[in-house]
């Protein structure tokens, strides 16, 4: 075992060149993915196949939104059918929800094997984890009366203009919005419920001298399918015992009249997603979702990486809908592409552009929510009040992340805090892996090389910057370790197929694992962020939970075996995507409770996630590499992760294996002061490369994008805010922003900040001085730096030698900014505003700024300004409206910040006809004396050269609390 985990460590600390594929399944080697597919490629091959389900018309009900019902499946060689209930939920928001499960296996039943039990029911508390709301039925759905005898129509949603139209024989269900087919399930009648069955042994005849053995098979359950996977499975010298046998559940979705297809995060794969089953994107495999630390991650690939969330959505022009798949085990999804409808049974238009997706997970209910947009911000907010929206963050963590592994002292973290500052490098969250321990004990720290946490801390705090430190959910199996001491005795840990405690190998070597699934664990775990218990930190400590999927090092694919058991009696393979999200959450409220009256918003990083996982903290893209490549890819990883409703992640700036050249590392920093976390990382054997060391230019160039940053930090701060309130995401790709636009559907690798108008186009390439940005519409679009003016639809080349950023302002917003360098964020919280007014063509602009205390959850009881600000060319008045609702801490918080002000205002491509204007006039809400206007100066610059035209006025003296206008009349 030693030896396995000395080869495992050389490995890490020698990246090779890619991924191990033999650590991995492909889709072959995985039981059920091969069956889901012979399934499939079954039903295509026969020209009369027929979906074996059909929905029984007399155990239809239909009550208060809700339809309930029975589905038989035929079997091939019985006249018993397999009965699955099923419930179709008609919800307020519109979203429809289906649960298929399977009367067989009734609640409380129990598979015995070993000395565990194992529950036979099809899991069924997903939900439990990842949804918090939006389960009231729409009261108004109704039947229609103009089904026919087939089918059973609904109607629901906004003004009951939704149709669910659900076909009897061979089941099978469309979803109709302004008289168009939109999503289709079970079209090309891939349903398929493996069913509870008893384990027959086969009877076996002792082979003469020379004959090969035979099996006698039981007539009566003769069966043509592959049944070698169904008890048993072996994979890299593991076997997966299977005491439920088969119970995969698949079904195939499809989306006529859609090309595009985004979502199912997360794959090191394109935003709009590729064919699986030809197509020229060479994927052969379908993309893969199950939890996992995929070492050195390849690029292009539907493979799995940390973390799941199984929502889909489709764009077509000007209409966007979506699916999400409810189910915590292993999953796949195949793609395909085509011109028409393949089935001919089918109910869908033929002859369009369809796209068709084919679903199966391990285990676990059927559980479907579908909705019907009509927008990608409907997808977003209905799908985020399901499972919640990502939280408002402290401001601090929106600042710039300084990470390695590993700060080797305590004396090493504050050398590095000072030689920011030296370097006038604004920073926020200095990072401490797992070095930080004694001998990889979380909870503890190393007594040699962290004497002093507190010290640290402190020195920290003085500029109010953080420190985050790691633990990981994997506990060293040590006699007189408090931490593991309490997880045996307490009987807290996962336990394996025999009943016992679990052991693996991670960072620690032998190690046992909490399950965050008992109550009991849970409340244990979240007892030791206490700041008494967790000696050393203090309130500016945050947290990082990593190796969550969980990484088990000789685990089967590195991770856990799947007949592991949890807390219920349910197996591993139920729950594995959703494990990570449990100890994230855990953690979370860890950090809420650590100290009575004392409450902070928490911020924890963890790398596995689960729809949900937005709610409580951050994620990031895991072990990346110092190369081109992996800059590239990271964008389109991003994006599909906003747009898939958790927005707030990044990835490892400067790449995580290897040393980044200088200009590969400056690149970078550019490009990461568009991720929402904004967090440079490397491996303890890399070279260090703090921003200071990379020496002339490059240093100066790093500094300059850490303070863009950092001057936008009220824009993105309002993002923040946006994606908090409506699930909105925080960097949005083309077609989010434009959706009636369809040459931007496939667009990647550009993104706009929140709804501020920057729209941003990283250098990803090497030696590259220039980028080709797409722009969608007719507005105009100014450089952000030098307001160069770049307008009409279609590609703009954009010149960006080493020290340039490709960053555009799109004509109609105003964007707050806060233009004064500081340390941190924090040291900002006083600092005047600029508002940057970019006018549209017709000569307006919108825009707004949220701020509260960036700390605690006071801004729940109005804590917090929420200011409009809008540019009206016919009247000429620039305004800032109050768009609040007040609380009960709304007084003390504006008292706090009554003396914050506006100390620029600058407009730009203001109208000619300002040439001569030299003063405008200034109306302040509150004012003693409200007739009485006051005159300040502006300054008016002529277009030329290109560059738009722009004016500026210094110091108007209004402040940021209160509403104003300034008259430009
Ligand atoms: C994992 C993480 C990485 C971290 C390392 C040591 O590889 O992904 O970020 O530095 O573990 O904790």
């Amino acid at each position: 075992m030693l030896l396995f985990y000395l080869t495992f460590l050389a490995c890490l600390v020698v990246p090779s060149v890619s991924v191990k594929h033999d650590t991995f399944k492909t889709c072959a080697q995985s039981g059920f993915c091969k069956r889901n597919r012979a399934f499939a490629d079954n039903a295509s091959s026969i020209s009369t196949w027929q979906s074996p389900y059909a929905l029984d018309p007399n155990s239809i009900a239909f009550n208060d939104g809700k339809l309930s019902g029975t589905i038989l499946k035929k079997l091939d060689n019985s006249k018993e059918k397999v009965r699955l209930p099923i419930i179709i939920t008609f919800l307020e928001s519109g979203t429809v929800r289906i649960t298929i499960d399977e009367e067989k296996r009734q609640k409380g039943d129990i598979v015995l094997r070993h000395d565990s039990k194992v529950r036979k029911e099809r899991y069924n508390e997903a939900a439990n984890w990842a949804i918090v709301g939006g389960l009231e039925p729409n009261k108004g759905a109704a039947l229609s009366n103009d089904a026919g005898t087939q089918t059973t129509k609904v109607l629901y949603g906004p003004a009951g203009a939704y149709e669910a139209v659900l076909r009897h024989s061979p089941f099978g269900i469309d979803f109709n919005r302004d008289g168009k087919t939109h999503i289709q399930l079970n079209e090309r009648g891939l349903l398929n419920v493996e069913h509870w069955r008893a384990k027959v042994e086969k009877e076996t005849i002792e082979p003469k001298e020379g004959e090969e053995q035979q099996v006698l098979q039981d007539t009566a359950t003769e069966s043509t399918e592959d049944e070698s996977t169904w008890w048993e499975e072996s994979f890299g010298g593991n076997t997966d015992s299977k005491p439920r046998g088969p119970e995969s559940i698949g079904l195939d979705i499809s989306f006529p009249g859609y090309d595009h297809v985004y979502g199912i995060p997360e794959h090191a794969s394109s935003m709009s997603l590729k064919q699986t089953r030809g197509g020229d994107g060479g994927y052969t495999d379908p993309y893969r979702l199950y939890n996992s630390d995929v070492f050195e991650y390849e690029l292009d690939s539907p493979m799995t990486l940390y973390g799941v969330i199984p929502l889909m959505q489709a764009q077509a022009k000007d209409s966007t809908v979506g699916v999400f798949w409810l189910n915590a085990a292993e999953t796949w999804v195949d793609i395909i592409k085509g011109k028409s409808v393949a089935n001919a049974l089918s109910l869908g238009v033929a002859g369009k552009s369809s796209t068709q997706t084919h679903w199966f997970s391990e285990s676990g209910q059927l559980d479907l929510f579908v909705f019907l947009g009509p927008t990608p911000k409907d997808i977003t907010k209905k799908y985020g009040e399901l499972t919640g929206y990502s939280q408002l963050p402290q401001a601090s963590v929106i600042g710039y992340h300084q990470c390695r592994w590993n700060y080797v002292t305590d004396q090493d973290v504050m050398d590095v805090d000072r030689k920011f500052d030296k370097h006038r490098i604004p920073y926020d969250v200095i990072w401490l892996d797992i070095e930080y321990t004694d001998g990889k004990k979380y909870f503890t720290w190393d007594p040699l090389n962290f004497p002093h946490p507190d010290k640290m801390h402190k020195q920290l705090d003085e500029h109010e910057r953080k420190v985050v430190v790691i633990i990981d959910p994997h506990i060293k199996n040590e006699n007189n370790y408090h931490v593991d001491e309490d997880l045996r005795n307490k009987d807290l840990g996962v336990h394996n197929k025999e009943g016992s405690i679990s052991e693996g190998w991670c960072w620690p070597g032998s190690s046992h694992w909490i399950d965050s699934f008992n109550p009991a664990a849970r409340a244990w775990w979240k007892s030791l962020y206490q700041f008494k218990k967790f000696i050393g930190t203090a309130k500016n400590t945050f947290l990082w939970n990593d190796m969550n999927e969980p990484s088990v090092f000789n685990g089967p694919e590195t991770t856990m075996p799947k007949d592991n058991i949890h807390y219920g009696n349910w197996e591993h393979r139920d729950v594995h995507n959703i494990y990570g999200m449990t100890v994230h959450n855990a953690t979370h409220e860890g950090l809420i409770e650590r100290k009575k009256g004392e409450i902070q918003r928490p911020f924890v990083l963890s790398r596995a996630f689960f729809a949900g996982s937005q709610r409580l903290g951050a994620v990031w893209t895991g072990d990346n590499l110092a190369d081109w490549g992996h800059l590239r890819a990271a964008l389109p990883m991003l994006l599909n992760q906003g747009i898939s409703g958790f927005p707030f992640v990044g990835s490892d700036v400067g790449g995580f294996f290897g040393n980044p050249t200088k200009e590969l590392l400056t690149r970078w920093y550019q490009s990461g002061t568009f991720y929402p976390f904004f967090r440079g990382h490397a491996h303890i054997d890399t070279r260090r490369r703090e921003p200071y060391l990379a020496g002339t230019p490059y240093t100066q160039i790093i500094t300059q994008a850490i303070r863009l940053r950092y001057s936008l930090l009220p824009a993105w701060y309002t993002a923040f805010h946006e994606a908090s309130i409506d699930g909105s995401p925080i960097i949005r790709p083309n077609f989010y922003v434009h959706p009636s636009d369809e040459k931007g559907f496939a667009i990647d690798d550009q993104l706009y900040i929140g709804s501020t108008g920057l729209l941003a186009k990283p250098i990803v390439q090497e030696g590259a001085e220039s980028a080709d940005i797409y722009i969608a519409d007719d507005e105009p679009y100014y450089d952000y730096f030098d307001y160069t003016v770049y307008s009409g639809k279609g590609s703009h080349t954009y010149k960006a030698p080493l020290e340039k950023i490709p960053l555009l302002m799109q004509g109609g917003h105003i964007i707050p900014r806060r233009d004064r360098p500081r340390r941190s964020s924090g040291l900002m919280r006083y600092d005047p505003y600029t508002l940057l007014i970019v006018l549209d063509k017709a000569g307006n602009a919108e825009g707004s700024l949220y701020v509260d205390d960036g700390e605690t959850f006071d801004y729940q009881q109005g804590a917090y300004i929420h200011r409009k600000f809008s540019f009206n060319q016919e009247t000429g008045i620039l305004s800032s409206e109050d768009i609040s609702t007040k609380g009960s801490k709304t007084a003390a918080y504006l008292k706090a910040m009554a003396k914050v002000r506006v100390e620029r205002v600058i407009i730009v491509g203001a109208p000619n006809s300002w040439k001569s204007k030299t003063q405008v006039s200034i109306a302040e809400e509150g004012a003693k004396d409200s007739s009485k206007k006051k005159s300040v100066s502006l300054q008016y610059h002529a277009a030329a050269g290109g560059k738009g035209s722009w004016a500026v006025v210094r110091d108007p003296g209004v402040l940021i609390a209160k509403g104003w206008k300034i008259d430009f009349s």
